[in-house]
């Protein structure tokens, strides 16, 4: 059993219509138009000020922990998490629905408990609890994990959602986090914010406690491409290909001082609207080797793929 070097898989690849990348792919001059409005607007930008207010990451070492650095407030995602649910359905469109019901096809038993590991505004956890699943969610953003929960007592589902405002690769020193799920899913993106080796083998080992034996983790993984042609500001990219606006880079994949695998993307997104999001992400293109490799360290045994699913890879880990 073992799982492809790579990311091409012709069966399930996204439909043109289903890829939110398409249109900032087709048309290069799209972005070109992106670049030379940042340039423009560069100077007489006014948000440009906010920017220069958040922590320099180029000067925090990336060694042992990279907790501090997702932990800095705000983070990216703090910094737009009241936006982040409308962005994101806009921008992504039907494949965002459409995602979330290909998820929830892979937890087939009603009486599954499973842990949604950087849950975020609770895209997954919601529907896993509105259909009846018990489920507990992590995820270090404050702005984020409020908008879980507000769009979990909405949905009449907040009981059977935990809630537990944790990073990844700690959360089961957490007490209240049980260690017997059925399934884990650490998806969309969230895997790419684990940003050294150290960290991903803790945070596969996290997921490992967190599971009894023979239950699945599902674990995505984007592919080489998003971060090489969007910069690494796959959200922006999309963003504004999908909505419109003007964005602002100041900082743009630029690997981090210490460790060129990292990519410190930054940038003030105006929306159409007046709306403006100061966005700050660090991530880092893991590939499927190297969170296989770390899975089996931690006893999560590789068990093919899911597929694409949505944007990503879903990897599949069987707990031994
Ligand atoms: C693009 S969102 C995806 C949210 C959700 N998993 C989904 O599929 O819709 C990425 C999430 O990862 C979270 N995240 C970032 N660093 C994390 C960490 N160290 N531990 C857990 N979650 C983290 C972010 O705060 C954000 O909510």
């Amino acid at each position: 059993m073992t799982v492809r070097p790579s990311f091409v898989h012709s069966c399930c690849a996204p439909s043109a219509s289903l890829d939110p990348f398409s249109a900032a792919r087709e048309s290069s001059a799209v972005r070109k138009g992106i670049e030379s409005a940042s340039v423009a607007t560069a100077v007489r930008y006014p948000s440009a000020r906010k920017l220069a207010s958040l922590p320099d990451l180029s000067e925090l070492k990336c060694a042992s922990s990279h907790c501090e650095i997702v932990m800095t407030e705000p983070t990216g995602y703090d910094s737009w998490a009241d936006l982040y649910d409308e962005l994101y359905e806009s921008a992504f469109g039907a494949m965002y629905s459409s995602m979330t019901a290909g998820h929830l096809r892979l937890v087939a038993d009603r009486h599954s408990k499973v842990i949604d590991i950087g849950a975020g505004t609770g895209r997954l956890s919601i529907a896993l609890a509105r259909a009846g699943r018990a489920v507990t969610a992590i995820e270090p953003s404050a702005g984020m994990l409020r908008g879980l929960e507000k769009k979990a007592i909405d949905a009449g589902c907040r009981d059977r959602i935990q809630v537990v405002h944790a990073c990844m690769h700690d959360c089961v020193s957490h007490p209240s986090v049980a260690l017997d799920h059925d399934v884990a899913f650490c998806l969309f993106t969230t895997i790419h914010h684990v940003l050294t080796l150290e960290s991903l083998e803790l945070t596969m080992t996290a997921i490992a406690r967190a599971l009894k034996s023979g239950a699945i983790a599902f674990v995505g993984v984007h592919p080489r491409y998003v971060f090489e042609q969007f910069r690494g500001g796959m959200n922006q990219s999309v963003l504004i290909a999908r909505l419109g606006g003007t964005v602002q880079w100041t900082q743009s994949a630029v690997a981090m001082q210490g460790n060129p695998h990292l990519l410190d993307t930054r940038c003030v997104l105006r929306l159409p609207d007046g709306r403006e999001i100061t966005d700050l992400l660090v991530t880092r293109p893991w590939t499927v080797e190297e969170i296989t490799s770390a899975a089996s360290r931690a006893n999560l045994t590789a068990d093919g793929t899911a597929g694409m699913i949505g944007t990503e890879e879903v990897l599949r880990f069987v707990k031994m």
